[in-house]
């Protein structure tokens, strides 16, 4: 299998001295095309400090980044700003969608902002809000959709690029259960199906358990695995492994 997103020997240090602090340390990481990926951790273990290092938001203090065979380490601000745009779709906590839009035009702004809105990417669009169960909202803004419709539509706005790579920070944070299982099972889906490529960052085992693999976090390194692939386990046996794992973390 093919490594998408690679990380090598990944530091993040902050302040000098005796301040000195590894909020990431000898992290390497490969997430392979298809995979839905999931990172756990306590707050404060350096998930979202990976997930910046990851999509190039920041950069490492030392190591490297590959995105689809190119070094993120190395790129400057613009060809950064660039490859985000264009290889890497983003779905955030709170949706992070634009009151004033409608759906549709929250789903193409990232296409406006790369110059590549024009009648096919216009028609996948519309294809991606059918698929997601909300073609009907189209015309809708935000402050008239429900919770799950609103990360529904993020999620189409994350794919309208058809991006090498999602990143989510706690996707389903703000949702309540049952409206979280329809989002895990899309995100599920979308990489099953359609061989696209997630790591998502959460805190919760129920949501954890929907990924292909988990990766266990704590005081910035990878201290832990749990391959979930080919895993017969029914949710709650698997919730349960998942916790078994996070509390042998702690001790
Ligand atoms: N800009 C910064 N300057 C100094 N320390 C920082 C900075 N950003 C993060 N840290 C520290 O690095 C550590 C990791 O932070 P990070 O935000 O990655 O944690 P997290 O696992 O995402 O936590 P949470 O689950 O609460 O979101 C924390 O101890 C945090 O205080
Ligand atoms: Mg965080």
């Amino acid at each position: 299998m093919s490594a998408i997103l690679e990380a090598k020997s990944l530091n993040k240090i902050y302040g000098e001295g005796n301040n000195k602090f590894y909020a990431l340390r000898d992290v390497n990481l490969k997430v392979n095309k298809g995979e839905f990926l999931a990172v756990m951790g306590t707050s404060g273990s350096g998930k979202s400090t990976l997930l910046n290092m990851l999509s190039g938001l920041d950069r490492p203090t030392s190591g490297e980044v590959f995105l689809d065979g190119i070094s993120l380490t190395s790129a400057s601000e613009a060809e950064l700003t660039k490859l985000r745009g264009e290889k890497i779709g983003f779905i955030f906590q709170f949706f992070n969608l634009i009151p004033v839009l409608t759906a549709e035009e929250n789903v193409s702004l990232p296409l406006f902002i790369l110059g590549k809105y024009d009648d096919q990417t216009k028609k996948r669009v519309f294809d991606l809000l059918n698929l997601l169960g909300i073609g009907h909202l189209a015309s809708s803004r935000p402050s008239d959709m429900s919770g799950g419709q609103q990360q529904r539509v993020a999620i189409a706005r994350a794919l309208v690029t058809e991006p090498k790579i999602i990143l989510a920070d706690e996707p389903t944070g703000s949702l309540d259960s049952r409206t979280s299982k329809e989002i895990l099972d899309i995100m599920r889906h979308f990489c099953d199906e359609m061989n696209h490529t997630i790591v998502m960052v959460t805190h919760d085992a129920k949501v954890a358990s929907y990924a292909h693999r988990i990766v266990f976090m704590e005081d910035g390194k990878l201290i832990d695995e749990l391959n979930l692939k080919n895993s017969s386990q029914s949710v709650s046996q698997r919730v349960v492994e998942i916790t078994r794992r996070i509390e042998g973390e702690l001790v």
